[in-house]
């Protein structure tokens, strides 16, 4: 059998550095698209050198029709956008567009990137809890409505490029009979994700090495679900592998709750630090009237019977391997941290 030949467009990002490595132990040709926005080439450090991968440093939309337009492909992992709280509030209009456009250039390379062997390449979207938006559900199901606030807060345009994205894959698939699997991830914790975008673990992680209490933001009271990339990246080669998740929606995650004051406590616990955690009014934080969720739990009996998925990996052990990521990598992450970020993306 020839190898699966792979596109990863943010590859050198902290999810697809991970399904990279695996993808490549798996046996596949493997084509990372990134323009190291927020990914980062060292990200990719223990595999720059393999035979089987090709690294293209680029936009993807420039991609698409330059470096890699002759290429073709069995398997498409679509994971390259702007990503976080933080940065989507810096940037609406690039973080809009990077999340539209490149999807539509994506999807659209994609039907005409073929056949191989007579078909189409199969595509992973890669979309988010954000887009159940405000949802005032205890639990998030795969069908429930997507609740968003008015558009003049940006906080919101995330999760509405997210769903504009899902809406373009299943259209392409009902449309044009492109083999789609849309993947919603909730909070994605581990080793190579940063704090400068706003993201918590890492965020707060940074605070606690550099001797501070980890900021928490509004009462703390405000839950996360995280699930361990280890866990999360062996998922997405199985949904793409299997034709029953073809031309649906997954939630992708833990559905363990933790609060942030909690989360604040189980990172000074798992590093042995006493110091305490530092309370930042959500005003101080980002801007007056950000409107943060109270809670984010996904509902996962869907992927469980199609796939028979379950996390393995506990917080504590994730907690720990950030902190040894960031203190190796020179403290990438803490920098993000004593920004004042870490709200509870
Ligand atoms: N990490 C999470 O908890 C989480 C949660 C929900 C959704 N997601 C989704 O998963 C995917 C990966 O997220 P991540 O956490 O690894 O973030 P990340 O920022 O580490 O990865 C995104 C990658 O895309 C690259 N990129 C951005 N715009 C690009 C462009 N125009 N052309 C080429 N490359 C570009 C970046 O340089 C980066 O390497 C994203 O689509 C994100 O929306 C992640």
């Amino acid at each position: 059998m020839p190898p699966t030949r792979s596109l990863i467009t943010g590859g050198a990002g902290f999810i697809g550095s991970h399904l990279v490595e695996h993808l490549l132990a798996r046996g596949d040709r493997v084509t990372v698209v990134d323009n190291l926005s927020t990914g980062r080439k060292a990200n990719l450090e223990r595999v720059t050198t393999h035979e089987r991968l090709r690294f293209v440093e680029d936009d993807l939309s420039s991609a698409l029709v330059g470096s890699v337009a002759d290429e073709r492909f069995d398997e498409i992992y679509h994971l390259a956008a702007a990503v976080g709280v933080r940065k989507v509030l810096d940037d609406p209009i690039g973080s809009i567009e990077t999340n539209v456009i490149d999807t539509i250039a994506l999807l659209r390379f994609a039907e005409t990137n073929g056949p191989s062997a007579g078909r189409l390449p199969r595509v992973l979207i890669a979309s988010s809890s954000e887009v159940y938006g405000k949802s005032g559900e205890a639990v998030f199901r795969e069908t429930d409505d997507c609740v968003y606030g008015p558009t003049s807060a940006w906080r919101w345009c995330y999760g509405c490029s997210k769903a504009i994205d899902e809406h373009l894959a299943l259209a392409h698939h009902a449309r044009h009979g492109l083999p789609v699997v849309v993947v919603r991830f909730f909070n994605t914790v581990g080793p190579r994700q940063v704090g400068e975008y706003g993201m918590v673990v890492p965020s707060m992680v940074g605070e606690v090495l550099a001797g501070r209490g980890a900021k928490v933001f509004g009462d703390g009271t405000q839950s996360r679900c995280f699930c361990d990339v280890r866990d999360v990246v062996p998922v997405l080669p199985r949904l793409l592998g299997d034709g029953s998740c073809v031309g649906e929606v997954f939630n992708l995650g833990s559905d363990q709750p933790v609060t942030m004051i909690d989360l604040a406590r189980r990172i000074g616990g798992a590093l042995g630090a006493g110091v305490e955690p530092v309370m930042v009014a959500y005003d101080r934080a980002y801007s007056p009237g950000f409107e943060d969720l109270m809670r984010r739990k996904p509902d996962l009996t869907k992927i469980k019977r199609h796939i028979g998925f379950e996390p393995t990996i506990d917080l504590e052990t994730t907690i720990r391997d950030v902190a040894a990521w960031l203190e190796a990598s020179g403290g990438v992450g803490i920098a993000g941290a004593s920004r004042g970020e870490g709200g509870s993306s």
